[in-house]
């Protein structure tokens, strides 16, 4: 695991998207499609916003997106994942050819959930473990991520790729990726930025293991590495010696 503490969410950004670029690049030079699972939430809309303005220089039709989780809202609605991705990156990309499979949070959350396990498996069974090249996901205050949330079974599921989810506190339902799912990555990267992170994060990286209130520490590739990309905000709170580039 690598953390890197940037001075600011811009820097977070940044290097965001250069880790998008380079799994492009390693993926294009080994001759296999790229799969990325994009994070919700507002911190990587940033790094979407600078992968767009680069994206006359990639070849999309080699690169399939996926969701790590979705909010049980139409594709539209201001809540969707889908929406604001799609709004500062996908509809650019997906004219250039990029697959994007989005979860239909317009269904019943335990059908998108199925439909998502289903779509997901299927394209496992094209490629060799790990399945995604690169997985993006943040963290919210609670500790959350993706949308496996403290003290929720969808942490504990081990068959299922895709599971509907409720958030109490949110009073929303979702359909997230599992642990399993988002573990099948070549590449984890968290993506944490603000203050408000900090304690969450002090909790996941340099607390006891409790993957049921900090359900980040249930995402372990086998065969893959997780690096952190955090601001020196949501950074404030640790105490360890990370590669600090602020
Ligand atoms: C979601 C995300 C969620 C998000 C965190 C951080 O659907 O909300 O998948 O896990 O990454 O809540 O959200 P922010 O980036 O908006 O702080």
């Amino acid at each position: 695991m690598r953390v890197e503490i940037l001075a600011e969410s811009r820097d977070v950004s940044v290097a965001a998207a250069d880790a998008f670029l380079d799994a492009a690049r390693d993926a294009r030079r080994e001759g296999r499609p790229l799969a990325w699972v994009l994070s919700g939430g507002t911190t990587p809309l940033g790094a979407y916003a600078l992968i767009a303005e680069q994206a006359d220089a990639l070849d999309w039709s080699a690169i399939d997106v996926f969701f790590g989780d979705e909010r049980c809202v139409p594709p539209d609605h201001t809540d969707s994942n889908f929406g604001a991705a799609n709004g500062v990156l996908l509809k650019r990309i997906a004219g250039l050819g990029a697959r994007v499979h989005r979860i239909r949070g317009e269904i019943n959350p335990v059908d998108a959930a199925a439909e998502y396990d289903r779509l997901v498996r299927d394209f496992a069974a094209t490629r060799q473990s790990p399945v995604f090249d690169l997985v993006f996901l943040g963290m919210g205050g609670d500790g959350h991520t993706a949308s496996l949330f403290p003290d929720s079974i969808a942490i504990r599921e081990n068959e299922m790729w895709a599971i509907p989810a409720h958030s109490a506190a949110l009073d929303s339902w979702r359909v997230t990726m599992t642990p399993a799912a988002l573990s099948e990555a070549r590449q984890v990267v968290f993506l944490v930025t603000g203050s408000g992170k900090a304690d969450a994060l002090v909790h996941t990286l340099e607390g006891p293991r409790d993957i049921n209130r900090f359900p980040a520490q249930a995402i372990a590739p086998r065969n893959g590495n997780v690096r952190w990309i955090v601001d020196s905000y949501a950074a404030s709170k640790l105490r360890g010696t990370y590669q600090s580039l602020t």
